[in-house]
């Protein structure tokens, strides 16, 4: 049994992380979008609602017979592989610049248990711009994002958002900040 994590904060789900689940989902027999609980981080969605999305939109992604999981989890990443039994930890590259913070990261997953590899794989050319952090900033500002992430996303962000169709630009509600 091959089984693959795919570890990210997701907050939220874009296009660009779909990517790389359609990519690399072949690869493996069973695969666990593994979603970080981080609310120190003040995430615009919770763990629960970002594992709730990443359910709903997940069947519509070919993932070529893997058996796909969606769960939270807290702590090391490499400690939660071990726990699941998982023989690789699946992460994209959009560009040169991810590359240092990757590296690192795979390094030090490595060190802290050798057996598991992380297998990086690369963005489609379309999604190398795409970041959840640029898609909340251009959302909240009253950008559009359509197409560069799921539209059940894109909805669930403007429930957030308490979005008032005006064209003015969002309040950003889940923090209490006003945008303008
Ligand atoms: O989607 P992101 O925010 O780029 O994902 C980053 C993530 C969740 C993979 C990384 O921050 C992580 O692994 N966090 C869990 C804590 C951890 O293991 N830190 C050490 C990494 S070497």
């Amino acid at each position: 049994m091959r089984r693959a994590i795919f570890p990210g904060s997701f907050d939220p789900l874009t296009n660009g992380h779909l990517d790389i689940i359609r990519r690399s989902a072949p690869l493996f027999d069973e695969m666990i979008v593994s979603v970080l609980n981080n609310p120190e981080k003040n995430p615009m969605f919770t763990v629960d609602e970002r594992c709730e999305m990443v359910r709903e939109v997940l069947p519509s992604v070919g993932t070529g017979g893997c058996s796909m999981l969606v769960e939270a989890f807290s702590g090391l990443t490499a400690h939660f592989a071990r726990e699941r039994e998982a023989t690789a930890i699946v992460r994209g590259i959009r560009a040169v610049s991810d590359y240092e913070y990757e590296l690192r990261m795979a390094l030090m997953n490595r060190r802290l248990e050798p057996t598991i590899e992380t297998v990086f794989l690369m963005a489609g050319e379309e999604y190398s711009y795409v970041s959840s952090t640029l898609m909340k900033q251009v959302f909240e500002l009253g950008g559009r994002v359509n197409g560069l992430i799921p539209e059940l996303v894109e909805k669930k962000m403007g429930e957030k958002n308490g979005d008032d169709q005006s064209g003015s630009p969002r309040t950003d509600k889940y923090s209490g900040r006003s945008r303008r």
